[in-house]
Formats: structure tokens, C-alpha cells, sequence
């Protein structure tokens, strides 16, 4: 089993490592990639996107139009309260650049340039979104043009209010209405919809945080691809979030957030007591039971075995070490103050090549007489009444939010970011509450990019594949270069496997006949995880390189009221809970 999957394994990477060599040398003509790209961007011409409705729109942004974002963006020039000076600023870099790879002639996006800064952008809307009987729909993308380490991509709705008058003010504790999108740490992948609900109780604004999905995020932040990300808040108090158009997380405004919107009706009674005599033990020792007469407690648990023999050649006579004669008493050794000098002890040689020395003891054995302490059995307890629950009073702290749809106005969008890896690319950005006019802005942009993409990829193989059909000799050259070492891998490999392994090969086989779970599960499992995932190393390295970040944690720490940690812990596979944890703690 093993060998097979070793084989496989090598031979793959062997084919692999042949093929982009071969692939290498086949593209390495600069011009003719240049003209190939200049087909495909004929193929997809694109021009900056106008709304098909301008009347449900409260912005859409292309940023390819340098002087219309010079007028509507406001960097911010805000400072963090409560840290030290130097890293307080806002001081983060903001371009309209055109994509680092791929990207459609023409297009521009937003790029946070710099890393390891505070950066803050926002703009206003056209008019103020307010939640009345049409859904919002927020829709932008992101390109992690460099991946990301740690840091988000989200974006903030804001408030309406003073507080949000001056953007030139936007900063982390600008009040916002939702927050949304992509943010990672170390191996923590997250998308983010947060909504600020107001207690209409007393006025308190509270972040609700949207349940997690089932499904990961892990490949927008490492594929260098732009992604499109689609947050759809309805009037009925559902919500819908999109990547790439497939959705991602779903369900209700009610249900899905913690804490929930609405506080339970009735909560424990804080004044309810456990009555002493409350008995929650659900098995007692048998009151009736007595401890049978034959019964030794006293009976040892191990015994000295009778049968025993000394072994043979054991010299009984020969102390097991000896002083050393060859060993002299060092020039400065002082008796008075080192004491009496003694040669050091040496094992004697006369023991080396006999079963023993010294006196013999036989070994002990395990007593089959040892019975241990005597316990009565367990029984029903008669008395038992349950685990003790408070009794249940009404929540004064109760009310009911039928429509938490209703939020508070927005009157402007932003991004206050932090991240640890630059040039992340914002791009197409529109808020509207219309779906059509939100999947006809991403027809013109996202699946343009995507398609062009794609088309890409599949030219550079079609490349290879019509320079074979006119040249086949190109075939013979493929089965030299990959066939034939892959063949000779396979053959010696399973070949070099002799009987004692093909033995426990049909052992292991035999077992896994079986579905039940067998101790070479693990051997297997491992493999296979070794094979599947090459990104495992560097996953842990940037953990550690993060570790060595303290900075951003401080800033990271207005989110440490998720309980997202623990569910980490949940995901842990039995493998990496037995090998030595590399993983620092994230948060103190
Ligand atoms: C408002 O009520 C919530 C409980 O529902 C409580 O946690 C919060 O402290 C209250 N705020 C004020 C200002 O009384």
C-alpha cells in the first residue's frame, strides 16, 4: 500500500517537474506572449461600467477614472485613540493602479499599497441608503494580488450621523451599520457580516456577528484571482452572502447572529438556590452489597515468581562495577577539604559477555490472586431528581425586534483596514437595491476578468497541443522525457518490495477489509494528508512569522468578542493534536 502511494507520489513529481520544464522552454519567446495577450484582450474588450439603473444605485465605483476618485475618496487622516503615537495614524497608501497579473485593458482598481499601516478610505453616497421595503445589496471585489498573512479586506457601511460627517475623521470607532468581507489571520479564514443593532429598549448599540458556514474561505486569499464578494440584506430579515456568485452563508436576521438580535423571554432565576438535599447522583453504590468472604483486599498485585531459575553463566560472585585501577587521583585533589580520594567506578569487564551479575533476584509477576479494594456495585439511585436547573423567571431586560432589517441609515461607505500583506486590490464597487443591477455591474467587470482569465490558462495549452499536431515528433519526445522514467520509477520501486513487506501489504489489506477503525488508519491517513496538502509547511510558517507580529494584534483585539477560536479548536484533525504543537497563541 505504502509503496504503491511512495511510487505514485514520485513518479507524479517527476512528471510534473519534466512538464513545466518542457512548458518553460516552450514559452520563454516574449513577444509571442505578448501577442497572445493582445488576441485575448481584443477578445474581451472592456469598457468602464455604467449602472443599468442609475435611479437604485447609492454608488458604483469602477476606480478607472482617476479625477472622479480624487473626488469622491477621502483618505483619512484620523489617529487611534488609546495607542502610542507612532502607530496611531492613519498613514496607510492608497492608488488607482491597473492589476499586477491579468488584467483587462483599461482597468484600474483601488490598491492598499502599503503593509503593516492603518489605512482608511471612504466615500459618500449618492444618497443615503434606508432601510425600508427594498433589499441592499453590497457587491465588491478583491484581489489579494500578493496573498494575505493577516489582515482584512472588508468593507464598512456608515452610519449616518455626525459622527461619519467628516470622513476625513473615518477611523476604527466610526460607527458603522454592517461590516462585510474577507479577513484572515494565520489559519483563521473569516467573512465578515456584522450588523449594529440598537437595543430599543435603551438605545445600546450592540455588534451582532453572522453564524459561520459550513463550507472554508481559504482560496480567495491565496490564489492571487480577483473575487467577488455579494452581501444581500431583504426586507423579510434573511440575508444571503455570495463569493463568486455562489452562495456561501445564508439564513435569518433572527437566528443566525450572536448574540441573538432578540434577547430570550425568559432567563435563569439568579436567585434560585440548589435545596441541600437535591440529590444529582444518577448511580449509588449498593447499600445491600457485602463485600464476598473469599475477598482479599490485602493480596499484593505483583508477586515474586516462583518458577524462576537464575540464568546460566550468571556469576553471582562478581560485583556488577568496579573501582577503576587505571584511574589516578588528580594533582589538586586536597583531602582535607575533597575528602578521601576514591577511583571512579567502571562496569567490570567480566560481565560483559555473561547473562549477569551480582546477586540474582527473581522477577516479579502480576498476582493472579490481587483482587484490590472492594467496591459495592452501582445501582439506581432511587433518590435521584436530575440535574438541578434554576426555575425560569421573565427576562426584565426582554423586548422583541420584529423588523431588524430596520437598521440605521447609511450615508457613506469605507475601508479601515490593517493588513500584513500589501497591494491588495479593490475594484467595482456598487451599493444598490436592485439584484439585476448588481449582476449586470459584474457581467461587465468580475466575469469579464474571470473569462479572460480563464481563456488565459486554456491558450498556453492549446499552445503546446497545436505545436504537437504539427510537429509530431513532439510525441516521441513526451514519452522519452516523461513516460519512460515514470515506467522505470514504478517498475523498481514496486519491484525493490520483497516478501516480508508484500506480507504485511496483505495484512494491512486484509485489515481493511474492515470499516471499523484500525491503528494503521492513522499511517494511512497521514500519507494521504502529506500528499494533498503541499501548503501545509507554509501555512505553518506563516503562523510563526505572524507570532512575531505583536503590533496588529492590539488592533485585531476589537474582535476578539467572537467566539471563532474555539471552533479553530473543533477542526483540529487527530493528527495535528498528536504532533508537537508549533502554534503559538493567537490572543491573550
Ligand atoms: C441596555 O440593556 C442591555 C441588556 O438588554 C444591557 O446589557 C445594557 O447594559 C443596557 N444599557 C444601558 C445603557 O442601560
Amino acid at each position: 500500500m505504502k509503496c504503491y502511494s511512495l511510487c505514485l507520489v514520485l513518479s507524479l513529481l517527476v512528471i510534473s517537474n519534466v512538464s513545466s520544464q518542457e512548458a518553460d522552454e516552450f514559452e520563454v519567446e516574449p513577444d509571442e506572449v505578448a501577442k497572445v495577450e493582445e488576441a485575448v484582450d481584443s477578445e474581451y474588450p472592456y469598457i468602464s461600467p455604467t449602472p443599468l439603473d442609475p435611479s437604485r444605485v447609492y454608488i458604483a465605483d469602477h476606480f478607472d477614472d482617476v479625477e472622479k476618485y480624487q473626488k469622491l475618496w477621502i483618505k483619512s487622516l484620523a489617529k487611534k485613540e488609546g495607542i502610542s503615537e507612532e502607530i496611531a495614524k492613519y498613514d496607510g497608501v492608497w492608488d488607482l493602479e491597473a492589476p499586477q497579473r491579468d488584467g483587462l485593458f483599461g482597468d484600474k482598481g483601488l490598491v492598499l499599497k502599503s503593509k503593516a499601516k492603518h489605512a482608511a478610505i471612504a466615500s459618500r453616497l449618492i444618497k443615503p441608503f434606508t432601510f425600508n421595503t427594498k433589499p441592499l445589496i453590497v457587491q465588491y471585489e478583491v484581489t489579494f494580488q500578493d496573498g494575505q498573512e493577516c489582515g482584512g479586506a472588508y468593507i464598512k457601511l456608515l452610519s449616518d450621523g455626525a459622527d461619519t460627517k467628516n470622513l476625513i475623521q473615518f477611523q476604527d470607532r466610526s460607527p458603522y451599520t454592517i461590516m462585510f468581507g474577507p479577513d484572515k489571520c494565520g489559519t483563521d479564514h473569516k467573512l465578515h457580516f456584522i450588523f449594529r443593532h440598537k437595543n430599543p429598549k435603551n438605545g445600546t448599540v450592540e455588534e451582532k456577528h453572522c453564524k459561520k458556514p459550513k463550507e472554508r474561505l481559504e482560496e480567495v486569499f491565496t490564489d492571487h484571482l480577483p473575487h467577488l464578494f455579494t452581501l444581500v440584506v431583504n426586507p423579510d430579515n434573511t440575508y444571503e452572502v455570495l463569493v463568486d456568485k455562489k452562495v456561501f452563508n445564508s439564513g435569518s436576521l433572527f437566528d443566525d447572529f450572536t448574540p441573538p438580535v432578540n434577547p430570550p423571554m425568559e432567563i435563569d432565576d439568579p436567585s434560585d438556590k440548589k435545596p441541600e438535599d437535591w440529590d444529582e447522583r444518577e448511580k449509588i453504590p449498593d447499600p445491600e452489597a457485602v463485600k464476598p468472604e473469599d475477598w482479599d483486599e490485602d493480596a499484593p498485585a505483583q508477586i515474586v515468581d516462583e518458577n524462576a531459575v537464575m540464568p546460566d553463566g550468571w556469576l553471582e560472585y562478581e560485583a556488577t562495577h568496579i573501582p577503576d585501577l587505571k584511574a589516578l587521583k588528580p594533582a589538586d585533589w586536597d583531602s582535607d577539604i575533597d575528602g578521601e580520594w576514591e577511583p571512579p567506578l567502571i562496569d567490570n569487564p567480566a560481565c560483559t559477555d555473561v547473562s549477569g551479575c551480582g546477586k540474582w533476584e527473581p522477577p516479579l509477576i502480576n498476582n493472579p490472586e490481587f483482587k484490590g479494594k472492594w467496591k459495592a456495585p452501582l445501582i439506581d439511585n432511587p433518590n435521584y431528581k436530575g440535574k438541578w436547573r434554576p426555575k425560569m423567571i421573565p427576562n426584565p431586560d426582554y423586548y422583541e425586534d420584529k423588523n431588524p432589517f430596520k437598521m440605521h441609515t447609511i450615508s457613506a461607505v469605507g475601508f479601515e483596514l490593517w493588513s500584513m500583506s500589501e497591494n491588495i486590490l479593490f475594484d467595482n464597487i456598487i451599493i444598490t437595491d436592485s439584484m439585476d443591477v448588481a449582476d449586470q455591474w459584474a457581467a461587465e467587470t468580475y466575469v469579464l476578468k474571470r473569462a479572460k482569465i480563464s481563456k488565459e490558462a486554456e491558450s498556453v495549452f492549446e499552445k503546446l497541443a497545436t505545436y504537437t499536431n504539427e510537429h509530431p515528433m513532439m510525441w516521441l519526445l513526451y514519452i522519452a522525457v516523461l513516460v519512460i522514467p515514470a515506467a522505470s520509477i514504478l517498475y523498481l520501486c514496486c519491484k525493490g518490495g520483497n516478501s516480508k513487506e508484500k506480507e504485511e501489504e496483505t495484512l494491512q489489506d486484509n485489515k481493511k477489509k474492515t470499516d471499523a477503525y484500525t491503528a494503521d488508519d492513522d499511517v494511512i491517513r497521514e500519507v494521504e494528508e502529506e500528499e494533498e496538502d503541499p501548503e501545509a509547511k507554509p501555512e505553518e510558517d506563516e503562523e510563526e512569522a505572524e507570532a512575531e507580529e505583536p503590533s496588529e494584534e492590539d488592533d485585531r483585539e476589537k474582535f476578539s468578542g467572537d467566539d471563532d477560536e474555539e471552533e479553530e479548536e473543533e477542526q483540529v484533525t487527530p493528527k495535528e493534536k498528536e504532533a508537537p504543537r508549533k502554534r503559538k497563541p493567537r490572543k491573550e
